[in-house]
């Protein structure tokens, strides 16, 4: 086992430590030499694709976080409305899908039992379904039109890390090979995005060379009862993201809260001492959006809140707010959270390993959930 864990001490830091590689090689392939997508492994007719006027996501934990990142990053590529949904949710919200819906599914495992009803359902109702999917040869792929593999490899460790990131590539891919077929300025827009996400692997190993700090807050944090999350725009989900790690890894109370919320209710939670990760949106995010979530960081902070930053190198205005800075590499605003989830992955990680569990395999938790 020892062998299998790659001279680590558990799968999960393993698999954190693989994910340059599960980006790069969800990529890899699927350019030409002209720097465009080519997915013919979708085959699902180029006219047909086109004519998709609404995308729905079905995914259940780490994936639909996924298909929350997605909803962003393709809608503004693509101009087409995408929805997100719970897979187990899906089906009893009488959902509007017909020939001309694009049903993706996500899954690690291709063989949630949930997101399968879904993908099933989306059929029975006409729409055409993408398998986003780690495992060959599994069960939501053979009853999905198409399948996008995830080259992530086997992961092993029940809470997802390093195919969390392989979906939003794909997710990515996807949503710049529709953009790449609407033409124009759309595709011109696209292979931009594609040719910056390339040099992401890279950053993520960068990342993951700056993590000591990380792991001494963590372990300084032991015995914290509760943290929270927030996040905007595509933060929004890495702050779920986080959330969810912390839960299922170190049984700690964690919530994720769009900062915008904040005011809204979550704000009379913040006491003296609160431990608050806020995922700060890179200063070049339109409509002013990284001055809001500074704000949010100070209005925590006037009210004791122990304030962690995550901000982009180069970020000096949330210095003063911050207790601690944790640095992620710069990208442009959508493809951020292939960095800012990394280091929520090792602090939740981390403080697991402080309180002595077992990582790789959480009390009451399966790495697929094969029943409804
Ligand atoms: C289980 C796992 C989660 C995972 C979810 C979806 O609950 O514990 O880590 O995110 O299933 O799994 P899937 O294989 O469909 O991605």
């Amino acid at each position: 086992a020892a062998a299998e864990k790659g001279g680590y001490d558990t799968f999960m830091e393993k698999e954190i430590s693989e994910q340059p590689h599960a980006v790069a090689d969800t990529l890899l392939g699927r350019t030409n030499d002209a720097g465009e997508l080519v997915l013919d492994e979708l085959r699902i007719d180029e006219d047909e694709l086109k004519s998709i006027d609404r995308i729905t996501i079905v995914a259940c934990g780490t994936a639909a976080y996924a298909g929350m990142v997605a909803k962003y990053a393709i809608e503004h590529w693509t101009r087409i409305p995408v929805e997100v949904a719970l897979a187990h949710e899906f089906r009893y919200c009488d959902p509007i899908v017909d020939a001309k819906t694009l049903v993706v599914s996500i899954s690690q495992s291709g063989e949630t039992m949930d997101t399968l009803m879904a993908v099933k359902h989306a059929r029975e109702l006409g729409a055409r379904t993408i398998s986003i999917c780690n495992t060959h040869g599994s069960t939501i792929p053979r009853e999905s039109d198409a399948v996008l593999y995830t080259h992530a490899g086997p992961e092993i460790a029940v809470a997802s890390t390093k195919a969390f990131l392989a979906q939003i590539t794909a997710c990515y891919v996807l949503g710049l090979y529709l953009a790449q077929l609407r033409g124009g300025t759309y595709a011109q827009d696209a292979k931009a995005v594609l040719s910056e996400l390339h040099g992401v692997p890279a950053k993520i190993e960068a990342l993951l060379g700056s993590m000591d700090r990380v792991r001494e807050i963590a372990r300084f944090m032991a015995d914290t009862r509760s943290v929270l999350f927030l996040g905007r725009q595509v933060g929004f989900p890495i702050a779920m993201e986080g959330a969810l790690k912390l839960k299922e890894l170190a049984y700690i109370h964690a919530e994720g809260f769009a900062a915008g919320e904040l005011k809204h209710g979550p704000i009379a939670l913040i006491d003296a001492g609160q431990p608050v990760f806020i995922v700060v949106p890179g200063p070049d995010t339109p409509h002013g959006l990284h001055g809001k979530v500074v704000s949010n960081i100070q209005e925590i902070r006037a009210r004791g809140a122990r304030t962690l930053v995550i901000a982009q190198e180069g970020d000096e205005a949330v210095v003063p707010f911050a207790d601690e800075v944790i640095r992620v590499p710069h990208t442009s605003p959508l493809l951020q959270p292939l960095l800012t989830v990394v280091p929520l992955q090792v602090f939740a990680l981390e403080l697991s390993t402080a309180k002595g569990l077992d990582v790789d395999q959480p009390r009451n938790l399966a790495k697929s959930v094969t029943v409804e």
